[in-house]
């Protein structure tokens, strides 16, 4: 007997997965055992729409008749944004519905209540698409390697931001003129803030580590800093220093807390990581007991998403027709703690601290005052032959020190004179 399925949403993933649920019907019975039939699809554009469904498929504006529809077994909401989605997976899940959603924002900041209601309705909630697109990370951390004690995560989880930085590595471009170039091509949005600015890692770092570490982590516990400042002359620094930058996402378990944050950071160009280009994501895992593995693939893009959303509505509709009544969750553990992550000024690492001053004497000797006063030690003072004294770019690394001093020492240099913007500080990153 087949599962049916009620598509909300015909964007970008919505679109995807209804190409790949037609398309892939054949292979998708073959591994099911049983069909998975879209029964229902709705947008607000559905009239002119072209849908590459057959004619019996019930098209329409209004959200509530696909909740509602007695026929129909797993909604996927596929609208994005958490206003409407939430009212229609809360529809959904109240009329016994499972849920599939590609949600990162919504799921971030009410996943855990979503999946309680889920599981109340004795029903499923189902979201790999939400983070990493075309990478499988949710099974992963939910199944694959459920097992172990994950120690560290590191990702790569905005594409957008991966590939303007990419960029502007490749061709020593402004960020402003790679945006633009983004955005001709389709990567960024009109407005780029939710990728540049780090949000939409942010939110998938907050269910990335709910997963990994049980924690009902909100996206506003996590330190976020996007990639605005980058500029070429900082790879060509921290090519120098045998490193790159990436805008990595991090949640570490120390031995005082975990530690989360989303910001620009070196990392060595001989970590797997730095060789992560263009739009693509990456996740690196490091358990306790299984050690290192690595995750790599589109993570966006209507088919790898439509993968995912295929995937988990394949799960789910396995569930149904076989009556599991033990669902694995969502995120991975039974329940979510509500532990907060370390403030980030207590972090001790090593600093690249970028400063664009008006060249004159005594610029590195009062630097050197500023950091000694706060006890941080310099490591290492890196200048490119100067192209113009009224704008030197220059780099001052440090041993490893805590951010509040690195903080503290960066506010107190912001009155010198001699600089024509605020220092800019990355930390650097290391050990994978
Ligand atoms: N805008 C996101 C990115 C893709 O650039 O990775 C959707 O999550």
């Amino acid at each position: 007997m087949e599962v049916t399925v009620g598509l909300i949403g015909l964007g970008n993933v919505g679109q995807g997965t209804l190409q790949i649920l037609t398309e892939n019907a054949k292979s998708i019975t073959e591994k099911l055992g049983f069909p998975l039939t879209v029964k229902a699809v709705c947008s607000r554009t559905v009239e002119s729409k072209k849908i590459a469904c057959p004619s019996s498929v019930i098209r329409t504006v209004n959200w509530r008749e696909v909740v509602a529809h007695p026929g129909i077994d797993i909604v996927v909401e596929a609208i994005g944004g958490t206003a409407t989605a939430r009212s229609i997976i809360e529809g959904a899940l109240g009329q016994r519905k499972s849920v599939v959603t590609a949600n990162k924002e919504l799921m971030a900041l009410r996943g855990a209540e979503l999946w309680s209601l889920a599981n109340a309705n004795g029903v499923n909630i189902a979201m790999e698409a939400s983070v990493a697109g075309g990478i499988p990370i949710h099974t992963v951390l939910r199944e694959g390697i459920a097992g172990d004690k994950v120690v560290e995560l590191y990702g790569i989880l905005n594409g957008t931001s991966n590939f303007i930085l990419t960029e502007i590595e490749k061709s020593k471009a402004a960020f402003d003129s790679v945006l633009a170039e983004a955005q001709q091509l389709g990567y960024a949005e009109a407005d780029p803030s939710a990728d540049v600015d780090g949000l939409d890692a942010r939110s998938k770092l907050a269910i990335l580590a709910a997963l990994a570490f049980g924690e009902d982590l909100k996206p506003s516990d996590i330190y976020t800093e996007g990639i605005r400042r980058v500029m070429p002359v900082d790879f060509q620094y921290a090519h120098q220093l045998k490193h790159t930058i990436r805008l990595l996402c991090l949640a570490r378990q120390t031995e005082d807390g975990l530690v989360l944050s989303v910001r620009p950071s070196l990392i060595p160009r001989d970590a797997i990581l730095a060789n992560v280009t263009g739009a693509y994501n990456a996740i690196w895992i490091r358990g306790l007991y299984g050690e290192d593995t690595f995750y790599y693939g589109r993570g966006a893009g209507s088919k790898p998403t439509g993968v995912a959303v295929v995937s988990d509505l394949m799960r789910v509709a396995r569930e149904i027709r076989f009556g599991s009544p033990d669902r694995v969750s969502p995120f991975a553990h039974e329940r979510l703690g509500a532990y907060k992550p370390l403030p980030i000024p207590t972090q001790k690492l090593p600093y690249y601290l970028r400063f664009r001053v008006e060249d004159k004497a005594g610029i590195i000797a009062t630097l050197a005052t500023i950091l000694a006063k706060h006890n941080i030690g310099i490591d290492a003072v890196l200048q490119l032959p100067r192209e113009d004294w009224r704008d030197l770019p220059f780099v001052v690394t440090t041993e490893p020190a805590r951010e509040q001093a690195i903080r503290d020492a960066l506010i107190e240099i912001r009155s010198a004179d001699f600089l024509i913007e605020p220092p800019f500080a990355m930390p650097m990153q290391r050990g994978f």
